[in-house]
């Protein structure tokens, strides 16, 4: 057997959780990533025993037999790259769709993410979607949950915010962003909420506390969730100065027209 933390898929996630605590957005335990590795990938490096079952406590048959790499709740993403083994885990899901084996990780007797729900439910809805679909990524990012503060959280008001004042957003997300108010995390309840939102949205922010990423690659979670980010913070640093300028209804068509995505627009939102 290879050794696993020389395997391209958990680099890329063990780099992509380096990346985002030094960008200040997972402070502490704060922030989890799960990813969809494929059975060919891991041939290398594990024999699929199974070390221990884990109960889910929802059911998720249409992930039968699916092995996702999870970060381990209460982990720090600071430690990820230097200690994979206990930070990180690999679950198979049961056929039953009711409980999670352990593969490898999660070496000192730790667990997945206590927002496994919201992950699990999520990539059931966005897989409906994207066949291809295989990452979510949860974070803290400071001027997203800033803007929660301060502006309505109604979710066309939100993304509209977002797409005047940074050219960029419409075409990364055409959709706009989905909002959640305050609800207890790490429930069963918020991944159900959070889940029906991405029927619509790959991208899911909660109110007080951070945003949710989804996609078929690291890039292009990573990429919507960097987006909504640098929006935030430039929005936030103009605010209190008074925002005179920004792109209007007309000139968010033209871009939607110019960058072939004004079909993911929804119906009344422009105009
Ligand atoms: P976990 O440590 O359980 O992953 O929780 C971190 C977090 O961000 C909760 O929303
Ligand atoms: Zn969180």
């Amino acid at each position: 057997m290879k050794n696993i933390k020389e395997a391209p898929f958990l680099q890329e996630i063990t780099r992509l959780t380096s990346n985002m605590y030094r960008l200040g957005w997972d402070e502490r335990n704060g922030g989890n990533v799960s990813y969809l590795v494929s059975e060919e990938e891991l041939k290398d490096y594990i024999d699929f025993s199974v070390i221990r079952t884990l109960p889910l406590n929802f059911h998720a048959p249409e992930l039968a037999g699916k092995i996702y790499l999870v970060t381990g709740t209460g982990c720090y993403f600071k430690n990820m790259e230097l200690f994979p083994e206990t930070n990180l885990g690999l679950i198979r899901i049961t056929e039953d769709g009711d409980n999670a084996e352990l593969l490898w990780g999660y070496e000192d007797g730790g667990k997945p993410t206590s927002e496994l729900p919201s992950h699990l439910m999520g990539h059931i809805e966005r897989l409906k979607i994207d066949p291809e679909q295989r990452i979510v990524i949860h974070c803290h990012p400071t001027n997203t949950i800033a803007m929660t503060l301060t502006e309505d959280l109604d979710e066309k008001e939100f993304s509209k915010k977002l797409w005047r004042a940074n050219t960029e957003c419409i075409v990364v997300f055409p959709e706009g962003v989905g909002v959640l108010p305050w609800q207890l995390c790490g429930t069963i309840q918020i991944g159900i909420d959070t889940s029906k939102k991405m029927k619509d949205y790959r991208t899911v922010i909660w109110a007080n506390h951070g945003i949710f990423g989804t996609g078929k690659t690291v890039d292009e979670a990573f990429g919507l969730i960097e987006t909504v980010e640098k929006t935030a913070q430039v929005f936030m640093i103009a605010r209190p100065n008074g925002i005179l300028n920004t792109i209007t209804d007309a000139q968010l068509k033209e871009l939607t027209d110019a960058f072939g995505v004004t079909d993911q627009v929804k119906e009344g939102w422009l105009g």
